[in-house]
This record gives structure tokens, C-alpha cells and sequence, in this order.
């Protein structure tokens, strides 16, 4: 790669031969093909792509827009278009590569883990999970949860991923909104060289409201004492022994959903975003194909936790649909040391890396120069996800991890787009650090207002995709209206509504597409959603807190962290005197309403909050004063337009 005009990166010559996707104009190509004949483009790459058990009818049904359907009449099953077709060419090839944080190490073949998850299958009917019953999996990172994953694939029994450092309560909400029937879990893990554990916190979330639960199985992993409740609690390990390793794929309609995730958004409790089986494993599998150029030899790491997005598509479900060998690791990046990550790399001859911006500038401010003491040289395209990546973090990765010769594909998208959406091609685009650049073929993402004018070089605007995808989300789990106002209500296009991301961006004068990060009441803390009103409604619990505003400041390693602006109650015990310890509580609070990702770093104790005539607070504003910006917005309808000055007042007064 050289520095070229415009600070652009092009992609090497080597790099770009070898690669499915050479230069700008083939991807020009299939991005006009896509536009020229979207259906017929969409109908030949899942003819293409996907081992259909009978063949679909229609390949989009837009009548009930924006509740789309994608490849309606054909039959499939996940886990066979990622285990079963291996076979032929594939059988003894490593699927999984799993590293715990104490050392051990465990390779599972693709032959090794289709038995495992026929037996994990079997077992699971067993215990009476049947076709579209929901299965709650609060696991560490380890091999049994691509199993556990896959058995629910393979029996139709949908699975809800739940972050192992979500707490009890934000596990229970879950666990009542999809009605599971059965809680997969694990005795704990490891963390930082230490075992930290998993079912004390199922054992809580279970104590009210979760009838639904019929059944606990636990996987032994870190063999610290657990309690066991008999006639609900299995362990798995035991279990499993006695299972049959054959296990008939259940027959699936496209549509047939795979899994539920729940995310955050701007309003309310945390949202249960659908996802179907053809079009995500579709989209899956040709993201994985373009954006990493996946080969057969490769070794692919992505170093996501399996409790998002990222870890579902692009450790689990991507690679394992195109055959790859992918690294599992259980644990943190700086354990023993900030040369973790990289020592594996070389010793796992890592060719593919994809991590967070977050991590990446954890390991560069915790010890720059760790990179050049170990080997890289195995690497040929890095990825980023989850958050804006800065140009000085995207440069240190670029020069120290990937040696200047390995292309970062800053890649876009989000829970409910189930794939990357815009995105460099490694072989193809010329890079810049900080852009996304541009959306992949088939992918109609424009940045527009609501109208649905396309916005100018340089000129803010609302990141829609226009057109339907088949990897979407296909609805919020219980709340078909919460779909289409989530969504579907921002921005119109030629009449329509249309999909509004959350997200700001705007174009360069190449047509690169710049995220500027979210326009609605979501934080992104160290590449975590956090929905404002989350946050805010589980401080309200506080005895002397009267209302509170939380917004998103910037910070240098986390990207953004939780500004709180309080107002206590009046007759409110504690004084300004002693508001760290109020803090302290505010983030107890949190810990257990939440999980340790939602902790404010910053507090503003305040006589009130701006507020519109209706009611409404002004977050806007907020975040312009916990950013020290000047105010442009117009103040003068709000309810008490003093107040404003009152708090830049007093956060002047703290900076001070
Ligand atoms: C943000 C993660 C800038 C964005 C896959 C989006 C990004 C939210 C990028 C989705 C990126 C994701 N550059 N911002 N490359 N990737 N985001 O659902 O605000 O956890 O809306 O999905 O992360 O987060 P989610």
C-alpha cells in the first residue's frame, strides 16, 4: 500500500490479484448489477450461495412493507449451510480454534462439531425445546456456545443471546420479553486470571416473573461451587455424554426466525430485534466473502463478544458458513499482559483480524510498542466495528499491527442490518482513515433528509438504507408497531418510508460516507449501545433523585462516556457535598439494573433540566454544554430558558 492523493491508502497490487473483489470498477460492477436488476442480483447469489432443500418461490415480497420477506417458499437449515455441507470437501478442517484466558486450548474439526451440536441438538429436544421455542444462552466465550447456538439452528428453536455482563435484572427482562423456556448457562469463566461466574446470576434472575423457565442447564467450565436446584438445573457436560451424535436437520422456511438479540434504543426497555434464517446466513456469508475475501487457508479471529452482533455474525454464523477456521478466545485482551492478543496472533497465524476501535486504543495508550516484539507478519486484512474510529487509532493499527501493508476495513452496521452495510473492499477501495467509504452491492444506503433528498458533500443528513436487504431485521420481538415507528418513521423516499439507521453521517467529495455517530438517544460506550433511557430510569430508583438527563461526552479510549445531569429532590438528604458517594450509589444502581458497561463517569448536580413547553428534556442541549460548545440552538421555546445558563454555569464552574 502507498500514501497517495488525498491521503487515500490503495489497496497492494499483490493483495488486489489475489482478491475476489480487484479494483473499484468490479465492485462498480456488481453495485450497478445490484441497481440494474435487484431482484434477479439477490435470486443468483442465494442460487449461488445457499444449500436449499427446496427452492423459494419469490424472491421479495414487499406487501406488507415494511414487514419484508425474503426467499419465501424455500427450505433450508442454518446449521447444515454451516456444518453439514462441509463434509464433502471440509470434514477434517479446523472450524473452531478455542484459546481459554488460563492457556488451554481445545480445535474442534467441522466433522468434531457437527457431532457436537447433534448431540447438543438432541439433547435440547429432550428437554422439550421444540421449533420456535425460545432458549436463553448467558454464556462465556467458549466453544459450547457456537454449539448451543447451532443445536437451537439445527432443531428451529430460536436462541437470545444474553451478554455475560448483563446483571441479573437486565437477564430476567430478557428472559420474560422472549418467554424462554429454557436458560443455557455456565458455572462462570474466566476473566483477568481469575474465575468469575455466570449462574449465581441466572439463580437471581430466575428468583421472580420467570414461570416461563421450565428448565436451567449449566456447562462446567470453570469448576467453582454453584447451587443447584434439582428438577430444574442440568449439567451439561454429564448430559451430553449419553446423546447421539446424529441429529436430522429440522426442515426451515426461509422466513423462519433464528435468533432474537436484544439491543437499545432511543425509548423504553431494551428492543428484541428478529432475525430470519435464509436472509441472514445469505448476507452472512457474502459479507464474509468480500469484506474479509475469505479463502480456505485463511485463520480468522474476530474478537467480539458472542453476546452482540458482531459475535453472532462475524465469529459464529459468517465464517462457519464459509467453511473458515475461526479463533474463539475467552478472555481480555491485557492478560498476562497487553501482548496477548498479538502473541496469538503469531502463534495462531492469525491472516483475518477483526476488533474495536476501543480495543484498539486500550492497547495502544496501555503499551504502543508491544506490537513489534512479536511476528504479525501472517496478517493480511484488519477490521474494525461498533463505533467511529479516529484517524490516530486507525494509523497505530495500520503502521504497528498490520505492518502498513494490511488494508482496515472500517466496517458500518448494527444490530438490527445483521451485516456489515458499508464498508472498504480490501482489494478495492482506497482507504481513509475514520470513513466507512462506501455500501456494499445490493446495499442502497444514502444520506438524506426526511424528505429523502440526498444530502451535498459535507452536509449532515440521516443514514437510511433505501431500499430492503435480506439479512434486516425482520421486527421487534412482541411489538410489530415498535418496528415501524423504530424505524421506519424518520425518513421518506419517493412516498415511502424508508430505514433510518439512528445514525448521522455525510458524504465526502468522493461519495465516501462519514459516520458522525448517533442523532437519537443512544451512547455508544466503548462500542456498547446504551439507550439514554435505560440509564435514566434506573437512577430515578434513587431515593433523592427527583429526574435526571444522561448524554453521551466524548472520551479518549471508550469513545464515549455517561454524562448524568441529576436533580434531586428537594427534601433530598444529600447535599452537593455529597455527591461522590451519591455517584458511587448512582453506579451501584446501575451495576444491578444493567451490568458494569452502564457506569456515568460524569455527574452534574442541577437546580433543574431544560425542558420544551410539552415536557420534553432537551438532551440537545445537554450535550452541547457537557461538550463545552457553544449553544446554537434556539432556546427561547424552552419551558425556562434560564436554566440553560445555569448549567453551563456550573459545568464551566467543574471544568474550572
Ligand atoms: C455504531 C454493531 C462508526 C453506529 C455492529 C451504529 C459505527 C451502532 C460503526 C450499532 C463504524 C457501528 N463507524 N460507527 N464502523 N459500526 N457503529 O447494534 O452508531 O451494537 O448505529 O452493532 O454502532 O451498534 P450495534
Amino acid at each position: 500500500m502507498q500514501h497517495k492523493n488525498q491521503n487515500l491508502f490503495k489497496p497492494s497490487k499483490e493483495f488486489s490479484r489475489n482478491a475476489r473483489i480487484k479494483n473499484i470498477c468490479e465492485y462498480y460492477d456488481l453495485w450497478n448489477e445490484a441497481e440494474e436488476n435487484f431482484e434477479q442480483f439477490w435470486k443468483n447469489k442465494a442460487l449461488e450461495k445457499i444449500t436449499w432443500f427446496s427452492p423459494f418461490s419469490k424472491v421479495l415480497n414487499q406487501d406488507n412493507a415494511p414487514f419484508y420477506k425474503w426467499f419465501e417458499g424455500g427450505t433450508l437449515n442454518v446449521s447444515y449451510q454451516c456444518l453439514d455441507r462441509h463434509m464433502k470437501t471440509r470434514r477434517n478442517k479446523v472450524a473452531i480454534m478455542f484459546e481459554g484466558e488460563m492457556g488451554d486450548f481445545e480445535v474442534y474439526t467441522y466433522r468434531r462439531l457437527l457431532h457436537e451440536v447433534c448431540k447438543a441438538a438432541n439433547l435440547l429436544k429432550k428437554f422439550g425445546i421444540e421449533k420456535g421455542d425460545r432458549v436463553v444462552i448467558y454464556m462465556p466465550m467458549i466453544p459450547e456456545t457456537a454449539i448451543i447456538m447451532l443445536a437451537c439452528a439445527r432443531i428451529g428453536a430460536i436462541h437470545s443471546v444474553v451478554f455475560g455482563g448483563f446483571s441479573p435484572e437486565a437477564l430476567r427482562d430478557r428472559i420474560i420479553d422472549a418467554k424462554a423456556k429454557l436458560v443455557v448457562t455456565a458455572d462462570g469463566a474466566f476473566r483477568r486470571g481469575k474465575p468469575y461466574m455466570l449462574k449465581p446470576a441466572v439463580d437471581e434472575a430466575l428468583e421472580k416473573d420467570c414461570e416461563c423457565v421450565k428448565k436451567v442447564l449449566i456447562v462446567i467450565r470453570n469448576k467453582e461451587q454453584i447451587d443447584y436446584i434439582p428438577g430444574r438445573d442440568y449439567i451439561y457436560n454429564e448430559l451430553i455424554k449419553n446423546e447421539s451424535y446424529k441429529c436430522e436437520p429440522e426442515i426451515m422456511d426461509s422466513e423462519d426466525l433464528l435468533f432474537l438479540l436484544y439491543t437499545s434504543g432511543s425509548t423504553g426497555k431494551p428492543k428484541g430485534v428478529m432475525h430470519s434464517s435464509a436472509g441472514y446466513i445469505l448476507w452472512a456469508q457474502m459479507t464474509m466473502e468480500w469484506v474479509f475475501d475469505i479463502k480456505d487457508m485463511d485463520n480468522y479471529w474476530c474478537s467480539a463478544d458472542v453476546g452482540w452482533i458482531t459475535g453472532h455474525t462475524y465469529s459464529i454464523y459468517g465464517p462457519l458458513a464459509c467453511g473458515a477456521t475461526t479463533l474463539i478466545y475467552e478472555g481480555t485482551p491485557t492478560y498476562p499482559n497487553s501482548g496477548r492478543w498479538w502473541r496469538m496472533i503469531e502463534e495462531y497465524q492469525i491472516s483475518k483480524f477483526y476488533t474495536s476501535p476501543t480495543a484498539i486504543r486500550m492497547l495502544h495508550a496501555d503499551s504502543p510498542n508491544e506490537p513489534k516484539k512479536y511476528d504479525l507478519e501472517s496478517l493480511e486484512v484488519l477490521g474494525t466495528v461498533g463505533e467511529p474510529i479516529n484517524p490516530n487509532a486507525w494509523k497505530w493499527f495500520y503502521e504497528n499491527v498490520g505492518n502498513s501493508k494490511a488494508p482496515i476495513v472500517d466496517t458500518w452496521w448494527q444490530t438490527e442490518t445483521g451485516g456489515h452495510m458499508i464498508t472498504p473492499l480490501p482489494g478495492a477501495t482506497a482507504l481513509k482513515p475514520g470513513s466507512a467509504t462506501l455500501p456494499l452491492p445490493g446495499i442502497f444506503a444514502q444520506i438524506i433528509d426526511e424528505e429523502g433528498n440526498i444530502k451535498g458533500v459535507g452536509e449532515d443528513g440521516l443514514l437510511c438504507i433505501v431500499k430492503p436487504w435480506p439479512s434486516m431485521i425482520r421486527g421487534i420481538w412482541g411489538d410489530e408497531k415498535r418496528y415501524v415507528e423504530s424505524y421506519f418513521s424518520q425518513a421518506k423516499q419517493n412516498g415511502k418510508a424508508v430505514y433510518f439507521s439512528g445514525d448521522g453521517a455525510f458524504y465526502d467529495e468522493n461519495g465516501y460516507i462519514t459516520i458522525t455517530g448517533r442523532t437519537d438517544d443512544v451512547v455508544n460506550v466503548a462500542g456498547h449501545r446504551i439507550g439514554t433511557a435505560e440509564i435514566e430510569s434506573a437512577i430515578a430508583k434513587h431515593s433523592s433523585v427527583a429526574e435526571s438527563a444522561v448524554v453521551g461526552v466524548e472520551d479518549s479510549i471508550k469513545g464515549e462516556t455517561l454524562f448524568a445531569f441529576v436533580v434531586l429532590n428537594r427534601d433530598s438528604s444529600c447535599d452537593l457535598g455529597s455527591s461522590v458517594e451519591t455517584l458511587k450509589e448512582l453506579n451501584d444502581i446501575l451495576r444491578v439494573e444493567i451490568g458494569p458497561i452502564a457506569k456515568i463517569e460524569k455527574i452534574l448536580y442541577t437546580p433543574g433540566l431544560p425542558k420544551t413547553r410539552s415536557g420534553k428534556i432537551m438532551r440537545r442541549i445537554l450535550r452541547t454544554i457537557a461538550r463545552g460548545e457553544e449553544i446554537k440552538q434556539d432556546i427561547s421555546t424552552l419551558e425556562d430558558s434560564h436554566i440553560v445558563q445555569t448549567i453551563a454555569n456550573l459545568v464551566k464552574a467543574e471544568i474550572e
